[in-house]
């Protein structure tokens, strides 16, 4: 038995893929090897453990993990919407979700007949925010924040905003943390103004540090 044996955790991972006709989209660099990292530590520990993964090139290592694959931020909100119940116990909002979609999503391929093309982009829901605004007391929820500027200010602001336990923050300005590397160099800010600074690592050595801090906030 472990503190997370029979623990039902839900994690985001991997980036959002935003179609503008059908044959291109609007991505970002997310691999997705740090909620897929958390996610098999935490299955290999007991945990009960479904993964919303956007479009990725990596696997899930545990074979006991319940993988849904989506494509767009709103697909990943509508499973988010199905799967973070009150029966939940944790939520690791990992995946770098699009903050914009094309508004109009052009049902032929856009062909290059003038010289410059205009694309309207609208706001995507802001899937953690919602789901730290229906939080019940028994739920832990853990959101990332990747910043170039402030950055301690701005996870700080996404802490309160989203109404989270802790937030794991990265900094671009760190050489060998962010998108597409195996390493990470992580801060993490607590609800009770804790600051934790970690050293560079492997991902899946820090996804263990984030067990690690996970587990005292877990509720019996
Ligand atoms: N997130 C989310 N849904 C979104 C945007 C972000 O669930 N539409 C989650 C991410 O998974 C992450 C956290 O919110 O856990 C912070 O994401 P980040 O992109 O750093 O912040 P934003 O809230 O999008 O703010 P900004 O892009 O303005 O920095």
């Amino acid at each position: 038995m472990t503190p997370l044996s029979g623990k039902k955790i839900l994690i985001t991972a991997g980036p959002t893929y935003e179609p503008i006709d059908p044959v291109r989209f609007i991505g970002n660099r997310s691999s997705g090897k740090m909620g897929y990292a958390l996610a098999d530590q935490l299955a290999s520990m007991g945990a009960i453990v479904t993964l919303i993964s956007g479009p990725v090139s990596i696997q899930c290592q545990q074979k006991n993990i319940h993988l849904i694959r989506v494509e767009t931020a709103a697909q990943m909100y509508e499973a988010c919407c199905d799967y973070f119940t009150e029966q939940m116990d944790i939520g690791i909002y990992a995946a770098a979700v699009a903050d914009y979609t094309p508004k109009v999503v052009s049902d032929s391929k856009i062909k290059k007949n003038d010289e410059e093309l205009q694309l309207t982009l609208v706001k995507t829901k802001d899937i953690l925010k919602e789901m730290g605004q229906r939080k019940k007391e028994h739920q832990v929820l853990v959101g990332f924040a990747l910043e170039t500027d402030e950055e301690e200010y701005h996870a700080q602001q996404k802490l309160i905003k989203k109404n989270l336990d802790f937030i794991i923050l990265n900094s671009l300005k760190d050489v060998g943390a962010g998108f597409a590397v195996d390493t990470n160099k992580i801060t993490i800010l607590d609800k009770y103004n804790k600051i934790t600074k970690f050293e560079l690592k492997a991902k899946t050595a820090v996804a263990i540090d984030i067990i690690d801090y996970l587990i005292p906030f877990i509720h019996a």
